[in-house]
């Protein structure tokens, strides 16, 4: 209550113009709020950092400001100077920097160090709802963040990239001569910041304390703060340390809001603690060298082994991606998911590259990673502007892309992990596992129903283009999940019209594929068809036969049905556990979904209704199905373009299972 009283009272003080300041040349009894390493030294200096690493540290006014005129909103003018030295261990290597920051909240929860600055954490950097203003002192170049070098000075709104910035240093009166200035030095400097309500217009400057506030100011930002910070503040500094150990120090301050805030007095400041050695001794003369030399090999090794480690996880941004952060992971991240993609973690490799498993360090979440390479930068922006819109995709037949990661010559992709693997290792791949019929059964309808989502269900058409037996997944209760949904574009997006790639997997592609070159829901269809045949049968729908022509699995089951046995087609694997009804219907419906008309061939919506029995399938034989109606692209038509990559499951099978990647050029 009283409390609360005090700062009503406080405000009240605020709102008068000319009113709200302080100044304090050193700290010794400043009633400052502190938290993470942040301390007063016993000689009122404020040691924002100590010598601990990937630390952070706060120090703000106790009281909230009111930096808001109450009947229109506009932030009042101010001004504040104050005195820091930044001490890092190394004098050559750049520790991690500092900020003057006006926060909604005492103290900013949740932030993080390194080069956060104590300020922000990845997911809250560059939000609006923040609300805070800051003057980074750099000394570290972090791309992400798209800093001009490691010794600057910049302002930030809300986000650590900075809307103006400039390497510290000032510029000298009369000449305009600028002088640099290496934040790192360990030499008190003095820093000005002023925010003019009427024009709008913050200034920054900078000096070294024996010289006078130079009359051009380092930085100049035209900004109306009004909408950005709230309208009582709480006004500090943030620090943070990264491994190489540093600290930060604010010898005295001064604020005042609508006036311009009092000078500091140099000579009433505290010291600084001395670096180094405090006397000499005969030790040091032998000493000395010997530690200089320890240092050097040090910091160059360190400077080193930071180069290496950079490089190593070097990411690729670009600035289109930047709308796609939240679905971006840090290269690093996934390499230590995966404990460095070793081949102990490999799931298996597909025509597109390897998958590994791995385990997100924070989340622990199991996921897959897949790995892509691609040469070419052509048509990438398309292709993740894609893959961003397919991670919003949801469904519980589909694996959800989580999202994705881009180095040089590399794309990975993020999905959830799908403990049971793919489906063909149950229908032809160790002999001894296999699925029963009510699980296959429930496979099926499972599939259709992620494919209708595809087609029909979400804001647009999505076309799978590569629906088959191995793209289906099996989660921990064996659901099917389709996999791979749009991946097959990377291959045919963004390239030259004339010669648009077709793809898909030998034995799935519809014939008006190949001629067309367009895939469609229907030529999805027709893969499904292939895939319910394939799950019935056991059998992939080609199989090379060695010496004689290869077996045709739809023109196989055509013949059954046309003696009226179709059911004898069944795989022997399901043995007597099944039910005729569905086995039938799952059959026929292959047959149907292989017409070679893709006019004949049912909606997803259809092929849902029929499987759930909400609709008798139409009779086969009134529809007119001949053999030569089911052809479907043949391999032999297109030997001369189709090249063949390597297959995942079972190298003997490469013919018939590999992805073709096939060139038509010109008219066929
Ligand atoms: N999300 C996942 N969870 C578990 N295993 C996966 C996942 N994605 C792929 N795999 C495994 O990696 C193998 C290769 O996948 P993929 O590259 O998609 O194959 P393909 O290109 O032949 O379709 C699959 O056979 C499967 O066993
Ligand atoms: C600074 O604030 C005090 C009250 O805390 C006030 O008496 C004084 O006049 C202010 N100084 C200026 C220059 O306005
Ligand atoms: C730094 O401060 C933290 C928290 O106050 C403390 O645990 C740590 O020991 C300090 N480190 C050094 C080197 O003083
Ligand atoms: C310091 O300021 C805080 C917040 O205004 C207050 O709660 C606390 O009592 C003050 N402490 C001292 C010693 O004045
Ligand atoms: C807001 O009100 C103050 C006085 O209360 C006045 O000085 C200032 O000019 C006003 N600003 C705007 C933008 O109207
Ligand atoms: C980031 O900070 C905000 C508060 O500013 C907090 O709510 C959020 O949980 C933090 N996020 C992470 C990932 O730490
Ligand atoms: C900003 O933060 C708010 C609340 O924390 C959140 O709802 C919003 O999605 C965030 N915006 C962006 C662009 O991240
Ligand atoms: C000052 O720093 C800038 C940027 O680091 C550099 O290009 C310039 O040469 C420096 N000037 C002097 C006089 O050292
Ligand atoms: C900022 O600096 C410019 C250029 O020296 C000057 O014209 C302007 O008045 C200054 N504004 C503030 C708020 O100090
Ligand atoms: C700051 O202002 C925003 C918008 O006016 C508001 O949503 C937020 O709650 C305020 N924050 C605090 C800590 O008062």
């Amino acid at each position: 209550m009283f409390y609360r009283l005090a700062v009503v009272l406080c405000l009240l003080v605020n709102s008068v113009a000319g009113g709200f300041n302080f100044t304090y040349n050193g700290f010794r009894s400043v009633n400052l709020s502190l938290d993470g390493v942040a301390e007063v030294t016993s000689n009122g200096l404020l040691k924002l950092t100590n010598d601990s690493d990937q630390q952070q540290g706060h120090a703000f006014y106790s009281s909230p400001v009111k930096l808001k005129d109450s009947t229109n909103g506009t932030a009042f003018s101010f001004t504040t100077t104050f005195v820091f030295a930044i001490l890092p261990q190394y004098p050559t290597l750049s520790a991690s920097g500092m900020a003057f920051v006006i926060s909604p909240s005492r103290g900013r929860p949740g932030a993080l160090a390194n080069q956060y600055l104590g300020l922000f954490n990845e997911s809250n950097n560059g939000n609006d709802t923040n609300h805070v203003v800051a003057v980074e002192l750099d000394t570290i170049q972090n791309v992400e963040f798209k800093d001009i070098d490691n010794n600057h000075v910049g302002i930030d709104v809300n986000g650590l990239t900075s809307k103006v910035s400039h390497g510290a240093g000032y510029y000298v009166d009369g000449t305009g001569q600028f002088i640099n200035l290496t934040l790192i030095s360990g030499q008190p400097m003095q820093l000005w910041v002023e925010y003019n309500s009427l024009e709008q217009r913050m200034n920054v400057t900078l000096a070294p304390i024996n010289v006078p506030k130079p009359k051009l100011p380092l930085l100049s930002l035209s900004r109306d703060l009004s909408p950005i910070v709230n309208d009582t503040v709480y006004i500090g500094f943030s620090a943070s340390t990264i491994a190489v150990v540093t600290s930060h120090y604010v010898l005295g301050w001064s604020f005042m809001i609508n006036g311009q805030a009092e000078e500091l007095v140099i000579s009433r400041l505290p010291k600084l603690p001395r670096r180094g050695p405090e006397q000499t001794s005969k030790f040091l003369t032998i000493g000395l060298p010997l530690i200089s030399l320890t240092l050097v090999f040090a910091t160059v090794s360190g400077v080193f082994y930071f180069i290496q480690r950079k490089r190593k996880f070097a990411d690729v941004v670009e600035d289109w991606e930047l709308d796609y952060r939240p679905q971006r992971f840090k290269y690093k991240d996934l390499y230590v998911a995966t404990k460095g993609f070793k081949d102990k973690g490999l799931l298996g490799s597909g025509g597109f590259g390897k998958v590994y498993k791995g385990t997100l360090l924070t989340s622990k979440l199991e996921i897959a990673v897949k790995k892509v390479s691609h040469e070419s930068r052509q048509g990438m922006k398309e292709f993740v502007a894609e893959i961003v819109s397919i991670g919003r995709l949801r469904h519980r037949n589909l694996v959800q892309l989580l999202g994705y990661c881009r180095r040089k010559g590399e794309l990975l992709l993020v999905y959830d992990y799908m403990p049971n693997g793919s489906l063909d290792k149950y229908l032809y791949g160790q002999p001894n596992v296999t699925l029963n019929w009510r699980q296959r059964f429930r496979v099926i309808k499972g599939v259709a129903s992620g494919l209708l989502y595809l087609h029909e269900e979400w804001e647009q058409v999505v076309i799978h283009r590569d629906v088959k037996a191995s793209n289906v997944l099996l989660d921990s209760e064996l659901n099917g999940r389709l996999g791979d949904f749009g991946l097959a574009r990377l291959y045919g997006h963004g390239t030259d019209p004339q010669t648009t790639h077709v793809v898909g997997t030998l034995g799935y592609l519809a014939p008006e594929h190949t001629r067309t070159r367009k895939a469609t829901t229907s030529t999805d269809l027709f893969a499904f068809g292939a895939f319910l045949l394939e799950v019935a049968c056991g059998r992939r729908p080609i199989e090379p036969q060695g010496e004689t022509e290869d077996l045709i699995l739809v023109e196989l089951v055509f013949s059954f049905w046309q003696r009226g046995e179709i059911l004898e087609i069944r795989d022997p694997k399901l043995g007597t556990d099944f039910v005729a009804k569905e086995v039938e219907l799952v059959l026929k419906l292959g047959l149907l979904c292989s017409h070679s008309d893709p006019r004949a061939r049912p909606s997803m919506r259809q092929v849902v209704q029929y499987l759930e029995g909400d609709v008798p399938l139409p009779d086969l034989s009134a529809l007119g199905l001949t053999a030569s109606g089911l052809t479907f692209a043949h391999g032999e038509g297109f030997d001369d373009f189709v090249t063949s990559y390597p297959s995942s499951m079972d190298k003997a099978h490469t013919h018939s299972s590999s992805i073709a990647e096939s060139l038509l050029s010109g008219g066929r």
